[in-house]
């Protein structure tokens, strides 16, 4: 019996995609028979995308990019689209973490959090929604969120904001998009163990006095499924939301993260 794939010739971006969450994804729809346009900082894909190339030679390509420079932005979209044609897809992942007690947290935490993390995010996806638009793609955008956008954060003010901002900017860009048939949806994880959790760790241990890893135990033990969630574990909900599966779902933010948060 052939097998059923759920992205077969979609075309997709990810950016933020050369590890953590992001490749994860990426792996996941290029076995949903998705075309994949991986973008991230490194001048080289990471050895983990090579991997990938090498198992899907003609349906993935990676390019350099940084989210928080529009010509960057710009010129990705532009070699996607010569690679794979229109896109379909947008998983809107990448991001940066810090952290700070309120009154030590300065502007240029704010400026690097909310340049990667808003600007980046928002104009990424302006970018991949005027092409949708243009060639008539009745296509999907997924946001990646965070339950820090969900309730703030003594220690993690900026962060929780970025992402507050991320589920705004879905909402608004859902119904601006409505008319055209394009979906914007969002994704909220609760703690994933990535690379992004050790730098998350180590600033727990700094500024609560814990001891290099008694953070990310502590959090998966407060999880009620009891324990972090794995990358794998929200490419279900990536891809998902990229397929027609689901066609009638728009402008929500959907929880992955084992029962922290209820909404
Ligand atoms: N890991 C978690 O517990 C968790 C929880 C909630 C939400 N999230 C969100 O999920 C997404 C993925 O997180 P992750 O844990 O895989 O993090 P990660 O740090 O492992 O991956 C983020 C990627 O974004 C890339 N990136 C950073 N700045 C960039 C820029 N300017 N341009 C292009 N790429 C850039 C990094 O190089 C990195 O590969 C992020 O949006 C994050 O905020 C993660």
């Amino acid at each position: 019996m052939a097998s059923v794939t759920r992205l077969q010739d979609k075309h997709a971006i990810l950016t933020g995609a050369g590890g953590g969450i992001g490749l994860a994804v990426a792996a996941a729809y290029l076995n949903e028979g998705a075309r994949c346009t991986v973008a991230d900082l490194s001048p080289e894909p990471s050895a983990e995308i090579r991997l990938l190339m090498s198992r899907y030679p003609a349906t993935l390509i990676y390019v350099a990019t940084d989210v928080t420079q529009s010509a960057s932005v710009a010129q990705m979209v532009e070699r996607a689209s010569q690679a794979f044609g229109p896109v379909d897809v947008l998983f809107n992942n990448a991001a940066v973490f810090d952290m700070a007690p309120l009154l030590e947290s300065d502007e240029a935490m704010y400026q690097r959090l909310f340049d990667v993390n808003v600007k980046g995010m928002f104009f990424t996806m302006q970018k991949v929604l005027a092409q949708m638009v243009s060639q008539g793609t009745r296509g999907t955008v997924i946001n990646m969120a965070s339950q820090a956008g969900r309730r703030g954060e003594a220690l993690v003010s900026h962060y929780c904001a970025t992402k507050a901002a991320v589920i705004s900017y879905t909402q608004s860009a859902a119904l601006a998009m409505a008319p055209s048939g394009i979906r914007v949806n969002a994704i909220a994880p609760g703690v994933v163990d990535t690379p992004m959790w050790g730098h998350v760790d180590a600033l727990f241990a700094r500024y609560e006095g814990l001891k290099p890893g008694e953070k990310k135990v502590a959090v998966g033990h407060a999880v009620p499924l009891g324990r972090m969630g794995h990358p794998d574990e929200i490419a279900g909900a990536a891809i998902f939301l990229a397929s027609t599966e689901s066609a009638y779902i728009t402008a929500q933010t959907l929880n992955v993260d084992g029962g922290n948060v209820m909404s």
